[in-house]
């Protein structure tokens, strides 16, 4: 075994009896990222699915945003990190009767109390027959789990990411099991400098999410690494960091909790479209606007010319049957670099 493999076994073990505990409330989390609310940011559609998950599943949800996208019937989900659930049962009400979610987690006792709940929230959707299903395995090695290539529209993360030792592998391994036009919509701690390697080790920092923060440039390399368009933001929320012990770890370092998308486009597209002028039709639940990201907010029945990146997003992902595209008579504008700091929009640092 080489001694990054030993590693990754190291921190999977040490992260599952980390996450084993909050289960059983024997620690707690250090931050306040996890009791983070966001529920302003939902639609209707949304806010009622919520409402109708268990609270038993509501208290013990460990995330640190809402990695809820729009346009959802019928998609086939994909949640990295699923935990007790909770995001896989929003989801699976989002999706309709038609569509589907699968959960994988590494740690068995998280994923044990997940399961106990399908049956009551397969009823309280009105479902005939459940639509999720949970896999215990590694988000680093989704195909030793029996995902496939090309198999999910969608795929979801709350605050996992940042714990895993090799996040390369993470998105790889999500680029290779999504479809083109697919995305990864994520939520994760980000840190505004590079974390120094000697507060890798602590192993209270980790499992608090602290010591394997990414920073956004970080994370626009990896993307760029593994094929991804830029990681386009969705939100930002400051993270408030309160063990006295790990405040004085960190120092300076700012966190926040990111909620990003990023998508795969099929090679032909990759960045391209001729038809830049674009106009969303609506949905039931986005009848007058779609927030699409931080700066792009489409009003329905209304023309917008978007850059050729964001025509090609549109034009081969779920999005294309809510868009009429037409060829713009004026120039598109070139590709949006998106922003290079996201910690500089934080209000209150
Ligand atoms: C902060 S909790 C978030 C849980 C869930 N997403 C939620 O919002 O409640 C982190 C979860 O990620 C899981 N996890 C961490 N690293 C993992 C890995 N490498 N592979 C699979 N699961 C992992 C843990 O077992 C835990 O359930």
């Amino acid at each position: 075994m080489s001694t990054c493999v030993n590693k990754s076994t190291e921190t999977w073990n040490e992260m599952q009896d980390y996450y084993k505990n909050i289960l059983e409330g024997s620690i707690r989390f250090g931050s306040d990222v996890c009791s983070l609310k966001a529920t302003q940011m939902m639609t209707k559609g949304a806010r009622n699915a919520l409402s109708l998950v268990h609270e038993d599943i509501k208290e013990r949800y460990f995330g640190c945003g809402l990695p809820l996208p729009s346009c959802l019937l019928e998609a086939h989900v994909l949640d990295l990190g699923c935990g007790t659930g909770r995001d896989v049962y929003l989801l699976s009400k989002m999706v309709g009767p038609n569509g589907h979610v699968t959960g994988i987690d590494m740690t068995d006792e998280l994923l044990s109390f997940a399961k106990q709940y399908v049956d009551y929230h397969c009823q309280a959707f009105g479902y005939n027959e459940s639509n999720v299903d949970f896999k215990e395995g590694y988000i680093e090695k989704l195909s030793a789990s029996g995902i496939k290539a090309n198999q999910f529209d969608v795929i979801v993360s709350n605050c996992v990411i940042n714990l895993s030792p090799d996040k390369q592998s993470v998105l790889k391994e999500a680029y290779t099991s999504l479809k083109d036009g697919g995305e990864i919509f994520f939520s994760d701690m980000y840190a505004n400098k590079p974390i120094p390697d000697t507060l890798k080790t602590n192993k209270s920092l980790w499992g608090d999410g602290l010591a394997g923060a990414l920073t956004w440039s970080q994370l626009l390399e990896i993307a760029a690494e593994v094929g991804f368009t830029r990681p386009r933001l969705y939100a930002i929320r400051k993270i408030n960091v309160n063990k006295p012990e790990h405040k004085e770890l960190v120092g300076d370092i700012q966190y926040a909790s990111i909620t990003c998308r990023l998508f795969k486009l099929p090679s032909k597209a990759s960045g391209n479209s001729t038809e830049s002028e674009v106009k969303f039709n609506g949905t039931e639940d986005h009848l007058d606007k779609l927030v699409f990201d931080n700066s792009v907010t489409f009003t329905t029945g209304t023309r917008t010319v978007v850059d050729g990146t964001l025509a090609a997003i549109l034009k081969h992902s779920r999005y294309a049957k809510h868009f009429s595209f037409t060829s713009s008579s004026t120039e598109a504008p070139p590709p949006q670099n998106g922003i290079s700091d996201p910690f500089e929009l934080l209000s209150c640092k």
